[in-house]
């Protein structure tokens, strides 16, 4: 028996499907999309492409407009009833009969909320992230949304921008794993099964290097660069089947994302084949006048259409001059018909022509008890274990009285983070309410805030909270951002600590009562002066609705520290931007260079690329994340010393459990591409392995590597891996001194 290769079996049966639609005579979407566009008016293709937001200040969208077919969607379409009257309009009054698409920014769930997607990251878990994505699609589903505007996958390498929160973070690698993960959750197996809805890979593409991080600041990303980081992920999301793709509101290298001709039709489409729609973000295309890039309203739509943008968001370019256009021979009729085939195309395979509305109400999809749960394993995977001296955590017997600090403690919709409209602070278990639970005649559990909100500046409640903790054998200290703070437009020029709360901590480490500090955060946020005096440091992010019984089981060890850090942590903002795959340039920093006290500046010591006021390196830096235990790399071995072209080569080491618990280490691989056209990244990575050992224990881990995990984007443009030496590092974060080092060399024709 031949077995054939498993995409062929794939084509093979698409094939077949194909023969017996024809033979049964069921229309297969393409004819079904090319018997609508006969009887389609120009009016009415323009309808399908423009999207309106209910409530818009700028335009009232009525139910005739729907009736009269110049609707394709909405968004914010209000509640299940809501939409369920527009929808029956559109399905049962309009000429067609063609459904509208509801979507809504379902971004880390949609009642249950998890985690914000930088913390999702943290867990390096992309199964547990696509469970949480399907869990998301599932509630929305039931709302009768049938589109969300996630994942959002663009790398950011600047925590300064707000929407850093909402980003995988620094790394193309991991950012494809995540991209990928979340389209599969949210798109499951078959886009019309009533529980998934249509993904939305945004913002194409470049939005997170806004310069000075920004937000909607102007982006300038050469095509290498562009190609080997901040593609990486939307093309991932497209060969993971994604409906849909969002433009961006940046300018990238001087042309703004809703008319880029280059990354819209040539990557898009005519490299990736990307075969749903595109829809621009909110205004972005009539922003291109504000860019001056257009004229005028004609002008944007005359460009935003040659580009090929399918739906516009919210302006009206479309619905005021496509019409025009095509009649003045500016815009081939051909060109609208491939945009409306592409978004019907996305209605179809949604399965809306036959199931229009939403699902039957089912009051307990929302909240359901799995989802909770599913919540807390992924907040309990995201929350980073930065600092654990003396074995602070897991709470220890002898602690008797615990002392509960800081407002962020217990704020529900702080914990929920930004972009969640549905999310419900009132529906959040913050971690007082969980500590709570476990308080018992030998625990006893004192909260006192000290601040009345993150942001406050009166220490008038410091003195109570001090009077806490010296009581209490442990404090845990909880600081950082409330979720006003990150998020679209929410960017900060300083990245410490708000309103007294640096001040909150000093009074508290003056007790000397073994402090665990807690940071609540949607960025990553400069928390060098505070950690050397607190036994305990957690980066707990913004953990959503089941953020306090997840930390809780964190911290009493009945769940894992298992995360890793997405993004480097910056010792001071000056140092952004700052990520670990940086180049190595001609003077790289040397050791000397480390421990540079921050903001003291120093005689030079050299001519090299470093700071006089401060280290030069990460506070902590990618992939770092302790666990509950300790472990050991060792005798990393190589099966060649040679990769020829076609040919795999094995890396392996012993990896060992040397602590006193069961834990799982995330084992790293990294690659450096020593000589290249192209200056190469120190680091970059290209693999991990998530692996459980016993106290004692020890295995191999074995990496296998070909050609195509050295390939990058090279000064040609060309995609391919170039010969010479490579390094390669196996351990267990991105800094030089958790990593093996071992050499081999690529040997191609
Ligand atoms: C603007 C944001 O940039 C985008 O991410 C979001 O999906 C849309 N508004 C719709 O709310």
């Amino acid at each position: 028996m031949t077995l054939l290769d498993p995409s062929l079996t794939k084509i093979v049966l698409i094939i077949n499907l194909f023969a017996v639609q024809c033979l049964l005579g069921v229309p297969t979407d393409q004819a079904r999309i090319d018997a609508l566009l006969e009887k389609m008016t120009l009016a009415e293709k323009v309808g399908q492409m423009s999207q309106y937001n209910l409530g818009s200040q700028d335009r009232d969208v009525s139910e005739s407009d729907v009736r009269n077919g110049m609707v394709g969607s909405f968004l914010n379409a209000g509640d299940r009833e809501s939409k369920q009257r527009l929808q029956q309009i559109a399905v049962d009054e309009s000429r067609l009969g063609i459904p509208l698409i509801f979507g809504r920014d379902v971004i880390h769930g949609y009642r249950t909320i998890f985690p914000i997607p930088l913390a999702q990251s943290a867990s390096w878990n992309p199964e547990l992230v696509k469970a949480a994505a399907a869990v998301a699609a599932r509630e929305a589903a039931q709302m009768g949304i049938h589109w969300t505007f996630s994942p959002m996958l663009d790398i950011s390498r600047d925590p300064r921008w707000g929407r850093i929160a909402e980003s995988p973070g620094e790394d193309p690698y991991l950012g494809t794993l995540m991209a990928k993960a979340m389209v599969e959750g949210y798109q499951g197996n078959n886009l019309d099964d009533p529980n998934t809805i249509a993904a939305c890979a945004k913002h194409y593409v470049g939005y997170g290097a806004a310069e000075g991080g920004r937000d909607y600041n102007t982006t300038w990303i050469p095509e290498q660069y562009l190609r080997n980081v901040y593609l990486r992920p939307f093309k991932a999301a497209v060969e993971a089947g994604v409906a849909t793709v969002m433009t961006g509101f940046n300018d990238l290298n001087g042309i703004p994302a809703s008319a880029n001709v280059f990354t819209l039709r040539q990557i898009l489409r005519d490299e990736w084949k990307f075969n749903g729609f595109v829809v621009s973000d909110w205004t972005s295309m009539t922003e291109m006048i504000l860019h001056g890039f257009c004229v005028d309203t004609a002008d944007v739509a005359l460009k935003s259409a040659i580009a090929g943008v399918d739906m516009e968001m919210v302006s009206h370019s479309y619905q005021m001059y496509l019409e025009q256009l095509v009649n003045e021979g500016a815009i081939n009729i051909k060109l609208i018909d491939e945009m409306v085939a592409n978004i019907l195309g996305v209605k179809i395979k949604l399965g809306l022509f036959e199931n229009p509305y939403p699902p039957a109400e089912d009051k307990q999809v929302l909240l359901h008890a799995d989802h909770l749960s599913t919540a807390r394993q992924l907040a309990a995977e995201s929350m980073v274990l930065l600092k654990n001296e003396g074995q602070v955590l897991p709470i220890q017997p002898s602690v008797k009285r615990i002392a509960i600090i800081g407002p962020l403690a217990d704020d529900g919709d702080a914990q929920i983070g930004t972009w969640a409209p549905d999310g419900r602070g009132e529906d959040a278990i913050t971690p007082l309410a969980a500590f709570k639970v476990i308080e018992s005649a030998n625990l006893k559990i004192e909260y006192v805030a000290g601040l009345e909100h993150p942001r406050s500046t009166s220490t008038s409640g410091f003195r109570k909270a001090v009077k806490a903790v010296k009581k209490a054998d442990l404090a845990f200290v909880f600081v950082g951002e409330d979720e006003l703070l990150s998020g679209e437009a929410h960017n900060r020029a300083f990245l410490s600590l708000p309103g007294a709360q640096a001040e909150l901590i000093a009074e508290i480490i003056k007790t000397k009562t073994p402090i665990v500090l807690v940071i609540m955060a949607g960025r990553p946020l400069t928390i060098t002066e505070y950690i050397s005096e607190c036994e305990g440091v957690i980066y707990a992010w913004h953990p959503g609705t089941m953020g306090g019984p997840a930390l809780v089981d964190l911290v009493t060890g009945k769940s894992q520290f298992t995360a890793r850090l997405p993004v480097v942590l910056p010792r001071t903002v000056g140092q952004i931007p700052l990520y670990y795959a940086h180049m190595n340039t001609g003077r790289p920093a040397t050791k000397d260079m480390l421990g540079i006290p921050q903001g003291t500046p120093q005689d030079p010591i050299a001519y090299l690329s470093y700071y006089l006021d401060a280290d030069y390196t990460p506070l902590f830096d990618f992939g770092f994340g302790l666990t509950y235990s300790t472990f050991e790399y060792s005798k990393l071995e190589l099966s060649s010393r040679e990769m020829k072209s076609g040919e795999t080569l094995t890396a392996s080491c012993t990896l060992q459990n040397t602590g006193n618990s069961k834990a799982i280490e995330t084992a790293q691989l990294y690659i450096r591409d020593r000589f290249g056209s192209l200056t190469r990244p120190v680091k970059e990575l290209i693999g991990y392995q998530r692996i459980e050992l016993n106290p004692g224990e020890s295995t191999r881990v074995v990496f296998e590597l070909s050609e195509s995990d050295l390939a990058y984007w090279k000064q040609d443009l060309g995609f391919g891996a170039e010969a010479g030496e490579f390094h390669l590092m196996v351990g267990s974060s991105a800094n030089d001194d958790d990593l093996l080092l071992s050499k081999f060399n690529l040997v191609t024709e």
